[in-house]
């Protein structure tokens, strides 16, 4: 599990297991609400802060230098709220500044890297072929091939850059003629590098809503069913863990419903998009200029 905090920050921090704080989450837009949504189902007593850096989107075709820059200012501004822990539903984020992020935070960091790599060892037998599509610079930080590589060094792992599956995700087109022939553009190529890959891993948050496409064409691609799985409820399984090892009662068997509190850098189209990716109706989203 990718959890780590810094605790020469505050050595006396109180334990996550203290309950009515919140969780933090946040994201380059608005994919990290697939993470808040798996979040919600395992933990729906816990209050959410979610921030979306919609005003800087895409991190994906950004330095390492710059998405680590970016990440530090989301992360901190979910510390002033007093967040208990950090998910970074980002994977351009886990992959690019996470040692950062865990150096400057006296809370839990969950990243989604690791979480991904272990579902996917979970939904797999070896000998192992393993695809990931990711945003350029998650797959260019070869994340995903070290932490597979650290879990199951046999482990064969195909990687294809898929950027393009980000505005068809916030377009709505998830599932139709242009999301399949974009699917197919870039899964022939992951194909092409190893023609026995069993599991895709969607390694950017935005991909879970293009599931069903991908899983069709890869599994038309390869002439079996492919596995396609992400690392949105394992970074909830993740959490949740760790809210239950530190102490907290039942973290989910609260009476109330958590809440769920949003803010974004920028708010166009959140209404319309948001939705679509948390999988319920969203009450707004706060401005804020970090
Ligand atoms: N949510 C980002 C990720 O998981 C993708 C969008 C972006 O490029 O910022 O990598």
């Amino acid at each position: 599990m990718t959890v780590g905090r810094n605790p020469e920050l505050d050595p006396g921090h109180t334990a996550p297991g203290e309950s009515r704080r919140p969780i933090g989450v946040f994201d380059s837009g608005v994919g990290g609400l697939t993470v808040v949504r798996a979040l919600r189902q395992a933990l729906p007593g816990e209050d959410i802060v979610y921030l979306g850096d919609t005003a800087r989107v895409p991190y994906g075709s950004k330095s390492p230098r710059t998405v680590e820059r970016y990440s530090l200012t989301c992360q901190q501004f979910l510390l002033d709220r007093g967040v208990k822990l950090v998910l970074i539903a980002c994977n351009t984020a886990s992959a690019q500044a996470l040692p950062a992020l865990v150096a400057a935070s006296p809370v839990p960091v969950i990243g989604a890297v690791e979480p991904g790599a272990d579902s996917a060892l979970a939904a797999s037998t070896a000998p192992r072929h393993l695809g990931v599509i990711g945003t350029l610079g998650t797959i260019r930080s070869g994340a995903y091939a070290t932490a597979i590589a650290a879990r199951d060094p046999s482990a064969k792992l195909a990687a294809v850059a898929a950027p393009l599956f980000v505005p068809l995700a916030e377009e709505g087109w998830v599932d139709d003629e242009v999301a399949a022939i974009v699917a197919r553009r870039y899964l022939e190529p992951l194909f092409a590098q190893d023609p026995q890959i069993a599991t895709i891993v969607l390694g950017c948050t935005h991909y879970p809503l293009l599931r069903n496409v991908i899983a069709r064409v890869a599994s038309e691609l390869a002439g079996r069913p492919i596995a396609v799985i992400d690392s949105a409820s394992a970074m909830a399984a993740a959490a949740k863990e760790i809210l239950v090892a530190a102490g907290a009662p039942e973290p989910n068997q609260r009476a109330q419903a958590g809440r769920l509190d949003c803010f974004a850098t920028d708010t166009s189209r959140l209404d319309e998009l948001a939705p679509r990716f948390l999988g319920e109706p969203i009450s707004g989203f706060e401005l804020v200029d970090l």
